[in-house]
């Protein structure tokens, strides 16, 4: 990696250990016009981070290091449709998913260049037929019966995109067209759970993976196969199922006919996979409406990152927002905290889309970073998570930078709760911030008339030392076009800190290894297989399961 970066880096490091470089507090008392000048505002939308340790100088820092990895020319060769994906040849073209056919995007391949926006359109034009014909009962069941409920298989990108949008969309709404159950997990508990008192003659299965040889789906698939054919005779398979794939091949070997396969391209890795085909289930558990809302907002987004000059360009913010804390402060995890029930799954999708993008230790010239990467990402819905590990954030010995999101308006008609949840957002983040001193609490306990050996026992345990970071995300409305933005903004955060770190955030061969491993240990497990040759611990625990079942 070139020696600006390296150089970028350090100087970060050391803008970090400036007296007091980590307190919050001090930058608003030197700046009145702090809170308005460290924040980003795009129409309805506020990526706040004046309650963070960045100040002029760093802020600078981080655009040196910006201009180091060359990240304008990342953001140009990533929409020009470039191989930015190196390890596996591919471009990362997601973001022709959600723009117009007009849009002309393309995408490199190993060989020759994809008309990325004209596969899109043909495709999506079938997704739209095919969810209209299934609200307006024209595609039916075996029995005649209209589907009124889709089962979504698939795991990893092939599942969370789509549970956490269809979520969002649906969740406290009465005249949703469908209900989804999603089915991701191997483990057949999930699978009686997600059938529990479905009816096989009213249910679209659908199934979801790019590869189409992801053994967790294909086993759910084929388990599902049973439960509909069982149910409903071999010939019901061909109506209630419907495929989401790039490997035409195996879904048609697995009896899926072509009608209902829909297919995308190796150009969209599978956790950017929501806007493609494998979004089927949001479209029809919300409506084709409000999927191409979703599909518009994060157009939106992208043409904000493309365009908007890096200083006020909201997904570059909120990288080098998390770059700071990682690089220059040595923060190791990072909290997103969303006040809205209905995204109660965002974290377990933004899990996948910033660990498995940049949970990666080698650059692109195959070195080793020398830097952090990626840090852990946890998260809950807010008020409750306030009431579980929140405590950890406040008051542990650790720095968890948090993102609160928040939008103004609710969808209910209980305004008062809605005020209860903002007002616990905001004031979570001002105690984060501010905290609360010694000498106060001191203070609030003697008037209160507790006892001086209360006092000094008590006190230090009630101390916040505050100065702990926090960005809010603040808009409007949840609604399906500022889902898709807000999803969009969280992707390309990724790849400017993928682009920062210099490294491919578009692979992911660190999940290979265990999928191979698991493979060879399958057979294992049968009763009166042969022992395998593993490491003692391994192979200890293999004899130990199997004497469990009464299978040694
Ligand atoms: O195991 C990780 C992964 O490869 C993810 O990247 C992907 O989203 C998931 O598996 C599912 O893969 P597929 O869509 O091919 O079934």
């Amino acid at each position: 990696m070139t020696d600006l970066r390296i150089e970028a880096f350090a100087h970060l490091r050391q803008l970090a250990a400036r007296p007091d470089a980590r307190r919050i507090t001090p930058l608003f008392a030197r700046d009145p016009a702090r809170a308005t000048r460290f924040r980003a505002v795009w129409g309805d939308l506020t990526v706040d981070f004046s309650k963070s340790s960045i100040d002029d100088a760093a802020l600078e820092g981080l655009f040196h290091l910006a201009a180091a990895a060359d990240l304008e020319g990342f953001r140009r060769r990533l929409f020009a449709g470039e191989r930015v994906n190196p390890t596996e040849h591919r471009a990362a073209m997601h973001m022709a998913l959600r723009a117009p056919a007009a849009a002309g995007l393309r995408a490199s391949l190993a060989s020759g260049t994809d008309d990325a926006s004209a596969l899109v359109a043909a495709e999506r034009n079938r997704m739209q037929a095919f969810v209209e014909a299934v609200h307006a009962g024209r595609k039916a069941s075996a029995t005649g019966a209209r589907f009124t409920h889709v089962l979504a298989i698939g795991i990893g990108g092939s599942d969370l995109g789509p549970l956490v949008a269809t979520e969002a969309l649906t969740l406290g709404r009465t005249d949703a067209p469908m209900q989804a159950r999603f089915l991701s997990n191997v483990d057949g508990h999930a699978f009686i759970h997600a059938t529990k008192g479905l009816d096989p003659a009213r249910t679209l299965v659908l199934v979801a993976s790019k590869t189409f040889t992801t053994q967790e789906t294909v086993m759910n698939a084929r388990a599902a196969r049973a439960w509909i054919a069982g149910a409903l005779g071999e010939a019901a398979v061909p109506l209630h199922f419907a495929a989401l794939s790039t490997n035409l091949t195996a879904v048609a070997a697995f009896g899926i006919t072509v009608d209902h396969t829909f297919g995308f391209r190796d150009w969209v890795g599978g956790r950017y996979s929501l806007w493609s085909p494998v979004g089927l289930a949001i479209a029809l558990a919300a409506g084709w409406g409000p999927f191409q809302s979703m599909l518009d907002g994060a157009w939106a987004m992208d043409q904000h990152f493309r365009d908007a000059p890096l200083r006020e360009n909201l997904p570059v913010l909120l990288a080098l927002v998390g770059i700071w804390h990682v690089n220059a402060l040595g923060c190791d995890t990072q909290c997103v905290l969303a006040y809205d029930d209905r995204l109660r799954r965002l974290p377990a999708h933004l899990q996948q889309v910033e660990m498995e993008s940049n949970g990666k230790r080698v650059t692109l010239d195959g070195t080793l970073t020398g830097w952090d990467t990626c840090p852990v990402l946890f998260g809950e819905p807010g008020t409750n998570a306030q009431h579980s590990f929140i405590q950890l954030v406040h008051q542990g010995t650790r720095t968890i930078p948090v993102d609160f999101i928040l939008a103004a308006n609710a969808d209910h008609d209980r305004p008062d709760a809605h005020r209860a949840l903002a007002a616990n957002a905001f004031a979570q983040a001002e105690a984060l911030m501010v905290g609360k001193t010694e000498a106060a609490i001191r203070a609030e306990m003697a008037d209160k008339g507790a006892s001086q050996a209360d006092i000094d026992a008590i006190a230090p345990h009630r101390v916040a030392p505050g100065e702990r970071p926090s960005n809010t995300i603040l808009f409007s409305r949840l609604d399906a076009f500022s889902l898709g933005r807000l999803i969009a903004l969280y992707e390309h955060k990724v790849a400017v800190q993928g682009c920062l770190w210099g490294i491919d955030s578009f692979d992911q061969w660190g999940v290979e290894l265990g999928k191979v491993l698991a493979g060879g240990i399958l057979p294992e497990l049968t009763p009166g297989a042969a022992p395998g040759t593993h490491d003692a611990s391994t192979n200890g625990l293999i004899t130990r399961f199997r004497a469990l079942r009464g299978e040694a």
